[in-house]
């Protein structure tokens, strides 16, 4: 087989991963399930789920990787020795392109919100912003055409191969999304009557805890870290053997917390402030976000254009960094196991997860299309981020810590015995017991069998 692509730098490797998990996951999804499902509780039994289940849950899918160095599905499958694992492999990659056909309406939105925020045509009171949003969300061509570019777009990224493409982009804008994310949460904090929104984000109800907010506080912290699609599984193949594997999750899972808080104390503070409900749903920054543009930056409104162009600039980067890494492991299945050139096997995803996002975007939109009570788009993500994550996630778990060879993961948490030796028992019996369990306690309760 021909060599594989590395990433370069350390550096690299971190920000391509986290920027993996970094993106709509943490800005769009997190404040708005936060939002339905009544604030504080729910975020501190989300951050419970980051810590106790996601972090050792992304350990394994690291080693399983790295040391495998190869797609999800043949890693599955080499390191079982053909036992049926691989099938983890193939959850991980139908999870990740379902996931794409969905993702890429909303970075649909985005790019379109881009458009908006250049031509001036987001200023008006929180009612005008709001019938912007669904009468574009609704045209029946408009977001189609550009959730469809949004996959055509990651399609370019995705065949200039894997360090070109991944790693130049993560490296800049991160960061620079980072400094504006820390500016906008000054911004709405300052607005009048904010302070409603922070005590809803920071000070916890817990009659409010249900099993519906702790499925999807699961859910949201396997979606948000890209944890069980083999994602993280697949970027690791591509890691060196000196990568530490404990400290580059810990980094990962710490931003990725951090920039979810940060978009959460951006949004609560500005909805309440003009009256926006907390709970209207995925709309909810489409909407609430403009206002902080207006309103924060009254009498400078060239600082509000400029900052609201360059946010929903980085939000499509953002949304691409993570739109890449799904796309990447379907691409690097088909390429490895049919013998497909790459680009022939990135045109199989984006086919796929176009004529997906055409659906899911008309079935929130232009048509009524539903399964089983739920428009197509609320279907597939609720489907995958509350079910087929927490699966992959925990299989990875029980694969590192029950199936394959001690002392392989041993080998592979430690880099051979140079780092982080006394951390190994503690994450042993995380995904030996701890990870398993809570998962299937939470799957068993949300069916009410306990
Ligand atoms: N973690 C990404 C986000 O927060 C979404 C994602 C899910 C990416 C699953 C890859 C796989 O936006």
């Amino acid at each position: 087989m021909k060599e594989r692509g590395n990433f370069g730098s350390k550096l690299g490797i971190v920000l391509a991963t986290a920027g993996s998990a970094v993106g709509l996951g943490n800005i769009w999804r997190f404040p708005y399930m936060t939002g339905e499902n009544g604030g504080a509780a729910f975020i501190l039994f989300y951050i419970g789920c980051i810590f106790v289940l996601g972090l050792p849950g992304m350990i394994s899918e690291f080693i399983v990787g790295r040391h495998a160095q190869t797609n999800a599905a043949r890693a599955y499958d080499t390191l079982s020795n053909g036992k049926p694992w691989k099938l983890v492999g193939y959850l991980g990659i139908l999870t990740s392109t379902i996931i794409l056909g969905f993702y890429a309406v909303v970075a649909g939105w985005c790019l379109q919100y881009v458009y908006a925020a250049m031509a001036g045509k987001l200023v008006g009171d929180a009612a005008f912003v709001k019938t912007y949003f669904v009468t574009f969300s609704s045209h029946p061509l408009r977001p189609v055409l550009c959730g469809v570019a949004f996959v055509l777009i990651t399609h370019i990224v995705i065949v200039n191969g894997v360090q070109k493409g991944i790693e130049r982009a993560s490296k800049w804008l991160m960061p620079i999304l980072f400094v504006l994310l820390l500016v906008l949460v000054t911004a709405s904090c300052a607005l009048p009557g904010s302070m409603e929104g922070v005590r809803f984000l920071l000070q916890p109800d817990f009659s409010k805890l249900s099993n519906k907010v702790m499925l999807d506080a699961l859910g949201q912290a396997f979606f948000s870290l890209s944890l069980g699609t083999a994602c993280l599984c697949t970027y690791a193949s591509y890691f060196t053997k000196e990568t530490n594997l404990l400290r580059s999750a810990g980094q990962i899972v710490m931003l990725d917390t951090m920039i979810a808080i940060f978009a959460g104390l951006m949004i609560f503070p500005a909805a309440f402030s003009v009256g926006i409900s907390p709970d209207s749903g995925p709309s909810l920054i489409f909407i609430t976000l403009p206002n902080v543009f207006q309103q924060a930056f009254v009498g400078m409104p060239q600082v509000g254009w400029v900052i609201s162009v360059m946010f929903y600039a980085l939000l499509v980067f953002a949304a691409l960094t993570s739109t890449i890494s799904m796309h990447e492991i379907g691409t690097a299945f088909f390429t490895e196991e049919f013998h497909l050139r790459r680009r022939h096997a990135a045109w199989v995803i984006t086919i796929l997860a176009s004529a997906l996002c055409l659906f899911c975007s008309w079935s929130v939109g232009a048509f009524d299309i539903q399964l089983l009570g739920y428009s197509l788009m609320d279907f597939c993500d609720l489907l995958t981020a509350n079910f087929m994550l927490p699966l992959g996630g925990m299989l990875a778990c029980l694969f590192v810590g029950w199936y394959i060879p001690r002392q392989l993961v041993y080998d592979e948490f430690t880099n051979g015995g140079q780092c982080n030796k006394w951390f190994f028992l503690t994450f042993l019996f995380a995904v030996r017991y701890i990870c398993p369990l809570a998962i299937t306690l939470v799957f068993l309760h949300q069916l009410g069998w306990i």
